[in-house]
C-alpha cells in the first residue's frame, strides 16, 4: 500500500481502492491513522470520509494546538505562572512523565487551562436549532430558529468581572483564592 499517508482526495481514493480490491494486505497496513480503522469496518462510504476527516483536522487538532499555543504563550509572558505550574507539575510527576494518575492533584494546571481559555477562547461558541420557542428578557425566539451562543464576548475582558483582565492569572480559579 501507498506510504504517503498525506490526507489528499487523491491518496483516500488510492487507500480506498485497496481496502477495497485488497482487504488483506489492507490489514496488514503497517500504518494505521485512526481513518484506516474506520475505513477497515467498511461502514462508511468514500464521500462521508472527507468530512470525517475534516471534523478531526477542525474538532481535535486545530483546536489543541491552537489552545496549546496560547497557553505557551501565556505563560511565556507570566514567569511567575509558568514557576508555579513547573513546580506543581515537578512535585507531583519527581521528573517523570505527567500522567492520567496525576489528574487529581494537578490543579494548577487546571486552572492555567481555564484562564488560558477566557483569555482566548478556541470556540466561537454553539449553535443548536431550537426545538420549543423561547423567551429572553422580552425577545420571542419561535423554535425552528438556528441559534448561536456566542462564547468569544467582551464579558471575558470585563473588569468588573475579571480584575486587570487582560492579565493570565490562573489563581482567579482556584477554590482557595
Ligand atoms: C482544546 C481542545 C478542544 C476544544 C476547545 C474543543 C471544543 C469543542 C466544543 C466547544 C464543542 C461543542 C460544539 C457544539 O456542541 O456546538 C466540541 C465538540 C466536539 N469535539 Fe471538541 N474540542 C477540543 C478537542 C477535541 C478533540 C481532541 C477531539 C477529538 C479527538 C474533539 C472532537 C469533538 C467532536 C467529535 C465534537 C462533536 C461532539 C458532538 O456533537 O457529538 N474535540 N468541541
Amino acid at each position: 500500500m501507498d506510504q504517503d499517508m498525506t490526507v489528499t482526495t487523491e491518496n483516500l481514493k488510492k487507500l480506498y481502492k485497496v481496502s477495497e480490491q485488497s482487504p488483506e494486505s489492507f490489514a496488514k497496513s503497517p500504518i494505521k491513522p485512526y481513518i484506516v480503522k474506520i475505513m477497515e469496518r467498511g461502514e462508511l462510504p468514500f464521500e462521508e470520509l472527507i468530512p470525517n476527516i475534516a471534523v478531526f483536522l477542525f474538532a481535535a487538532l486545530d483546536t489543541t494546538a491552537n489552545a496549546l499555543s496560547w497557553l505557551i504563550y501565556n505563560l511565556a509572558r507570566t514567569p511567575k505562572a509558568q514557576e508555579k505550574l513547573y513546580e506543581e507539575i515537578h512535585r507531583v510527576t519527581q521528573g517523570g512523565p505527567l500522567l492520567k494518575s496525576h489528574i487529581n492533584n494537578i490543579p494548577y494546571l487546571k486552572a492555567c487551562v481555564k484562564e488560558n481559555f477566557r483569555l482566548n477562547q478556541i470556540s466561537s461558541g454553539n449553535t443548536r436549532i431550537l426545538p420549543v420557542d423561547i423567551n429572553i428578557r422580552g425577545y420571542h425566539i419561535p423554535a425552528g430558529t438556528s441559534f448561536h451562543m456566542q462564547t468569544i464576548s467582551s464579558y471575558s475582558y470585563d473588569p468588573k468581572i475579571y480584575e486587570n483582565p487582560y492579565d493570565f492569572v490562573p489563581e482567579r480559579w482556584l477554590k482557595d483564592s
